[in-house]
């Protein structure tokens, strides 16, 4: 399993900071303030406190309970309410609120209006029908009228991974290398990630995982999209312009 002991490095590497930064501007481009967020795939909670923060009631969901450990730290520690879910996005745990058990968070129908999933999280998803899938989920989620943004690693990105141990993060007693390569037949690319880690007697721990992402094309996004009920607004760069042709990530913005 991923995202198990790269947990524990994730915060202190500074990967939190992309979809903080994005989740500003999902705010900032909102007509209006939304009132129930859920940030699916959330992983120790980059989005979920900036949207708590900003006074939202907010659901994260993650499959990964060491993201989640890291998250609920984190919430603790700043006072913020948010609920944390255990799930897979493959599997999310929709139950109206009649049929919810107490011992047991649960996701209601129509009940967000704003859902996000940052960070390129989608792109974990490798099957066939697994983007349909969720994003079919997401829709029975929101409210009508209620908005979606995820952000995905697009092919153009994908073909630059050639690289091998590239040194990616070095700083207060971290290593992190990356070792990454791209498959344009299977289209899916493999991130092997290795760090160190120096203890305070000087020794160096290591760890590794190899996260597997699908290049889904925007083809495949605007049929999922229509599959299930929603409507593409708009495709951004993560700088918030407008995506060209050959962006190496889009911010996609559909709504119900
Ligand atoms: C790159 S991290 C992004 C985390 C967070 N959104 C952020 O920006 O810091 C990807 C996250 O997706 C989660 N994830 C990947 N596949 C998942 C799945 N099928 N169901 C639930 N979570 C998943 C991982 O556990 C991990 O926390």
């Amino acid at each position: 399993m991923i995202y198990q002991n790269y947990a524990s490095i994730y915060d202190a590497i500074g990967q939190t900071a992309f979809a903080a930064t994005l989740a500003e501007r999902i705010l900032a481009a909102l007509p209006h303030r939304p009132r129930r967020a859920l940030d699916l795939a959330c992983g120790t909670g980059a989005a979920t406190f900036v949207f708590a923060a900003a006074g939202l009631t907010t659901v994260g969901v993650d499959r990964s309970p060491q993201m989640l450990a890291f998250a609920h730290a984190r919430a603790r520690a700043a006072g913020f309410a948010v609920t944390l879910i255990e799930a897979d996005l493959r599997a999310l745990p929709i139950t109206t609120i009649a049929e919810a058990s107490p011992h047991q968070p649960t996701l209601e129908p129509a009940s967000f209006d704003l859902i996000t999933c940052l960070y390129d999280s989608l792109n974990y998803l490798t099957a066939d029908n697994e983007l349909a899938q969720v994003l079919t989920s997401v829709s029975y989620l929101l409210k009508p009228g209620g908005h979606l943004f995820f952000d995905l690693n697009t092919e153009h990105e994908f073909k630059t991974w050639t690289e091998s141990d590239q040194v990616v993060y070095d700083d207060q007693g971290i290593l992190v290398y990356n070792r990454l390569n791209y498959d344009p037949d299977r289209r899916l690319a493999a991130g092997h990630i290795g760090w160190f880690v120096r203890d305070d007697t000087g020794r160096w721990w290591p760890g590794s995982e190899t996260h597997t992402e699908r290049a889904w094309s925007d083809n495949d996004v605007e049929a999922a999209l229509t599959a299930a009920g929603l409507t593409l607004v708009a495709r951004r760069t993560p700088r918030w312009e407008p995506a060209p042709a050959d962006a190496p990530r889009i911010v996609y913005h559909a709504y119900k």
